[in-house]
């Protein structure tokens, strides 16, 4: 059995340098198993933890097919205009959480002369970031399995992906996204809430695309609160309604003097 890493797909040859900087940089990339943070403190959780994770996998790979037909269904062009807006830099390396295919998030970057790193548990989501971004180095695993050098990345994107991870991981996956910032590096991520799951706290499934997929997410000011005491500046918090969803965006950055809390 292959090790993670080796999964690692070879970014091909891109006439982009800071890609191939990339490539270089991304050896010091060390990958663990974090299984205790699939468990929620016993055997029969641990085994739910992975089924659910297991589920939501193959029905993303059965997805796949609906996105590549989809492509560019949905214009996120406010989403990403305004999050590239408020950047300090605007050329630089990004980290796509839960990327599927690439597109809209990497291109966007890709297109701006940033090099972009993106990680997906489904392999067929994973297939079609290579065919439609080639440019992105990728990586098939859980985000919850990753770990980077500190201060890697200028942006770090979780789009439409963080809620579909129990909430008693978000805590310690936003001490991971502040690390693996840059001092003035910034976080973009959606956020599910009462106006998408009817519920201020939620923990559960809900239809998508004729599957039921599981979804999890606090209130937003115990949400805040916690961005806040990992060390990041809130910057902004837009409930954006994309293709009849209603989901909270949040723009965090890294305190420059903080240095890491964890
Ligand atoms: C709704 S899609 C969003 C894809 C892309 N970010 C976008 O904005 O179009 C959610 C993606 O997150 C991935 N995903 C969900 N949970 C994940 C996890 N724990 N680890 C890695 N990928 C995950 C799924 O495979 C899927 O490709």
């Amino acid at each position: 059995m292959k090790a993670p890493w080796q999964k690692l797909s070879a970014a091909p040859y891109s006439s982009h340098a800071s890609v191939l900087v990339s490539i270089a940089r991304i050896t010091a990339i060390r990958i663990k198993i974090l299984s205790s943070q699939l468990s929620c403190g016993s055997r029969h959780d641990e085994t739910k933890a992975l089924q659910m994770k297991d589920t939501l996998r193959e029905i993303y790979d059965q997805f796949a097919e609906t996105y590549e037909k989809n492509r560019g269904l949905f214009d996120m062009s406010e989403v990403l205009d305004s999050f590239y807006a408020k950047l300090e830099v605007k050329e630089g390396k990004l980290l796509d959480l839960g990327c599927g295919s690439g597109e809209p998030v990497a291109r966007y970057f890709i297109d701006r002369n940033w090099s972009a790193v993106g990680i997906d548990f489904s392999e067929k989501m994973i297939e079609l970031a290579s065919k439609y971004v080639p440019e992105m180095q990728t990586i098939n695993s859980d985000i919850r399995e990753v770990d980077f050098e500190p201060d890697l990345f200028d942006a770090i994107i979780a789009s439409y992906s963080l809620f579909h991870l129990p909430v008693d991981n978000h805590a310690e996956l936003f001490k991971k996204i502040h690390r693996w910032l840059r001092p003035d590096g910034k976080t973009l991520f959606t956020y599910a809430t009462e106006e998408y799951t009817g519920s201020k706290e939620f923990d559960g499934y809900k239809t998508f695309m004729g599957q039921e997929l599981y979804y999890s997410h606090k209130t937003p000011d115990e949400l805040y609160a916690d961005l806040e005491s990992i060390g990041f500046n809130i910057e902004s918090t837009d409930y954006r309604n994309i293709g009849n969803e209603i989901f909270l965006w949040v723009t965090a950055g890294k305190r420059a003097v903080d240095g890491d809390k964890c």
